[in-house]
C-alpha cells in the first residue's frame, strides 16, 4: 500500500515536472537551464533555414556578445567596474541576459571571452526567440522575456510543419513588446537608459499598429525553410539598425533657407533649417543613446571658395551646453575601472564647435558625462528628433567684411556616429565604430552684393 502511494506520488511528481512551464524572467532566470536545452543556430541554418540564417549572420543580433566593442565594453569597463561597486555588481551577469542570453540561462557569467569561441559566442540566436513564450509583468524590459526552450519553436504563421520540431502560434512575437524585453532597459539607478520599445509606444507608429518588425523583419516573397512552400510574406532576418549605414542614411530630410536672398558684407542674414524625421520608429538616435550623436554643421562657402562655419542660435532651454558641441572634456567616471585615480576624462564630443547636436546626455552620480549606462543616475535634456518630429534651427550670421561679392552657397549636413571618436581612440575601439555617417545635406544660395 506504502510503496503504490510512493509510485503513484512520483509518477504525479514526474508529470508535474514534464509539463512545468518556465515563468522565470529577468535576474530570477539565472541558470535555470543548460546549454544543452537550446539549439545552436548553425544546426537550424545547416540544412533548412539557410536564407535567414545568412541574414541574422551578418546582423548585429548574431554578434551581441563577439562584437569589438561589447567586448571592450563588457571586460574592460563593466566588469572590473561591476567588481568594485556594489550598486552596479549585478551587471556582470546582467549584461549577458541580453547579450547572451543562453549563457546567461546556463548560469555560466561571465561567459568566456570570446576568442574562445564557447557557445556565448551564439549571442541571440535563433532558439533564443523561437522559445520565448511571453514577458513577465506590465512592461517588457531588462530581459524579462519568458523562455521556454525544448521541441516546441513558436512562430506567428498558421500551420507551419516542420519535421525537426513542433511548431506553435505565439502572436507574441509579432508584438514590438516582445522585442522590448532587450530594448527597453534600467539601470541600477532606475532610470532609463535604452527606451526604444518605450519611444515607439508613445509616437505615431505604434496609434497606427506598425510593429519593429514591420521596418526591421520586412516582410517579402520567399521560403522561410528549404523544404517548406514559398510565402508572399516571409519575415527577412535582417535586424538592420545603427550599424548598416544604408539604415541610417535619409532618416531625416533637411532643408535650409535664408531670410534675404541678397546682402551685403556686415548685415545680418539668418538661415533656417528643418530636420524631418521621415523614418525611425522611435527616436533618432535611439537604443545606446548614451554613445549616439546625430549633428547639424552648416558652412558657407563664398565665390573665391573660402570657407566660413556658422555656429547654432542657442534658444536657451535648460541643459542646452550638452547639445552644442564645445572643447570640454566629459566620461571621467570610465576611471573607476580603468583604475586611473582622479581620470581627467576626455573630449566630449570630438566635432565642430558651435555645432547643434542631437542627443540625450546621460550622467553618472557625480553629474558628469557618462557614456557607462550601468552607471547612470540621471538624464539630461532629451534632444533627439521623435519619430515624424520636425525640428527647427537657425543660424544668425554677420556677412564678414571682406566677404567676396557674388554667390554664397550655404550648406547644411547632418551627421551621425555610433561612437564620439575621442572615446574610440582612447579605448582602442576599431575606428570602423567611429564611422561618421553623412545622414542627409541641402543646399542654399544668397548673393552677396559689393
Ligand atoms: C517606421 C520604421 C521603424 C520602426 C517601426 C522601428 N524602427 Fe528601429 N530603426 C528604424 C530606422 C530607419 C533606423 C536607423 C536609424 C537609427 O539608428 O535610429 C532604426 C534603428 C534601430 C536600432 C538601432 C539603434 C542604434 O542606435 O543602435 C534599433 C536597435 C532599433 N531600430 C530597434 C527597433 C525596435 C525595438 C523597434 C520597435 C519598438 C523599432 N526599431 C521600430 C526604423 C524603424
Ligand atoms: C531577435 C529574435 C529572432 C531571432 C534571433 C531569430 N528570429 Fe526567426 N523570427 C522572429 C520573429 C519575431 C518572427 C516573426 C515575425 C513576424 O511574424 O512579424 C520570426 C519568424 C521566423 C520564421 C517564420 C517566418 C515566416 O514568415 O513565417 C522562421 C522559419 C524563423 N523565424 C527562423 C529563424 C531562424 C532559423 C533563426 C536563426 C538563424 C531565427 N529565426 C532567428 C524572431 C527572431
Ligand atoms: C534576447 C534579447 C533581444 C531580443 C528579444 C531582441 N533583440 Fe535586437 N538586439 C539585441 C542586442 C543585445 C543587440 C545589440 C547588438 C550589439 O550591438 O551588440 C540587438 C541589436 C538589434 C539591432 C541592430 C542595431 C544596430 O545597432 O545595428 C536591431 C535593428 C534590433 N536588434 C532589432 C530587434 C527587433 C526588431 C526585435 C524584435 C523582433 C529584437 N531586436 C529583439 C537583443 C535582442
Ligand atoms: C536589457 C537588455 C540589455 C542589457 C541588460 C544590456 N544591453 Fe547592451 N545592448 C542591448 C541592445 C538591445 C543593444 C542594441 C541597441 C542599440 O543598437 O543601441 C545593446 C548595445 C550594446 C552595445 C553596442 C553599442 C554599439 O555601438 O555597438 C554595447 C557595447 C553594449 N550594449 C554593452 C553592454 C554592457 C557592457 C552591458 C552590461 C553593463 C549591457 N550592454 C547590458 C541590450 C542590453
Amino acid at each position: 500500500m506504502k510503496q503504490i502511494f510512493l509510485l503513484s506520488a512520483s509518477l504525479l511528481l514526474f508529470t508535474a515536472a514534464s509539463f512545468a512551464r518556465n515563468t522565470k524572467a529577468g535576474d530570477e532566470a539565472l541558470g535555470i537551464f543548460k546549454y544543452e536545452n537550446f539549439e545552436k543556430p548553425d544546426v537550424c541554418g545547416s540544412s533548412c533555414h539557410t536564407d535567414f540564417y545568412q541574414q541574422w549572420s551578418q546582423a548585429m543580433m548574431s554578434q551581441c556578445y563577439t562584437h569589438h566593442w561589447d567586448d571592450i565594453e563588457y571586460w574592460k569597463l563593466a566588469v572590473p567596474h561591476a567588481e568594485k561597486d556594489p550598486k552596479v555588481a549585478g551587471v556582470k551577469e546582467g549584461c549577458n541576459g541580453c547579450h547572451a542570453p543562453v549563457s546567461f540561462m546556463a548560469g555560466d557569467v561571465p561567459p568566456p571571452k570570446p576568442k574562445e569561441n564557447s557557445r556565448a559566442n551564439e549571442s541571440v540566436s535563433c532558439d533564443v526567440c523561437h522559445t520565448i513564450s511571453g514577458f513577465k509583468g506590465d512592461t517588457p524590459f531588462n530581459f524579462n522575456y519568458i523562455s521556454n526552450p525544448g521541441k516546441t519553436k513558436f512562430a506567428t504563421r498558421e500551420a507551419l510543419y516542420s519535421p525537426a520540431h513542433d511548431i506553435k502560434v505565439n502572436t507574441f512575437l509579432a508584438k514590438s513588446e516582445f522585442c522590448g524585453t532587450c530594448h527597453n532597459e534600467k539601470s541600477p539607478y532606475d532610470v532609463w537608459v535604452k527606451s526604444t520599445q518605450l519611444e515607439w509606444k508613445e509616437g505615431p507608429y505604434y496609434k497606427e499598429g506598425v510593429q519593429c518588425q514591420t521596418c526591421h523583419m520586412p516582410k517579402a516573397p520567399g521560403f522561410t525553410a528549404i523544404m517548406g512552400k514559398q510565402y508572399d510574406d516571409a519575415a527577412q532576418h535582417l535586424f538592420h539598425g545603427a550599424h548598416d549605414p544604408g539604415k541610417v542614411r535619409g532618416t531625416v530630410e533637411l532643408r535650409i533657407h535664408p531670410d534675404t536672398r541678397e546682402a551685403e558684407p556686415g548685415e545680418q542674414v539668418k538661415f533656417t533649417v528643418a530636420l524631418f524625421n521621415q523614418k525611425t520608429g522611435h527616436k533618432f538616435p535611439t537604443g545606446s543613446a548614451e554613445e549616439r550623436m546625430l549633428w547639424l554643421h552648416v558652412e558657407a562657402k563664398d565665390s573665391k571658395g573660402n570657407i566660413y562655419h556658422l555656429k547654432v542660435d542657442p534658444k536657451g532651454f535648460k541643459g542646452e551646453e550638452y547639445t552644442i558641441a564645445a572643447n570640454v572634456l566629459a566620461y571621467q567616471d570610465m576611471g573607476i575601472p580603468l583604475n586611473i585615480p582622479d581620470f581627467k576624462g576626455v573630449q566630449r564630443d570630438g566635432v565642430p564647435i558651435g555645432d547643434r547636436i542631437f542627443r540625450l546626455p546621460y550622467f553618472d552620480p557625480q553629474g558628469r558625462m557618462t557614456i557607462m549606462q550601468w552607471n547612470t543616475a540621471s538624464q539630461g535634456v532629451d534632444y533627439r528628433i521623435g519619430p515624424k518630429e520636425t525640428k527647427i534651427e537657425t543660424f544668425t550670421w554677420i556677412l564678414p567684411d571682406n566677404l567676396e561679392p557674388g554667390f554664397l552657397k550655404v550648406k547644411a549636413t547632418l551627421y551621425y556616429q555610433k561612437l564620439p571618436t575621442p572615446i574610440a581612440e582612447y579605448l582602442g575601439v576599431p575606428m570602423e565604430e567611429a564611422e561618421i555617417i553623412e545622414v542627409n545635406f541641402h543646399e542654399t544660395i544668397l548673393e552677396v552684393l559689393e
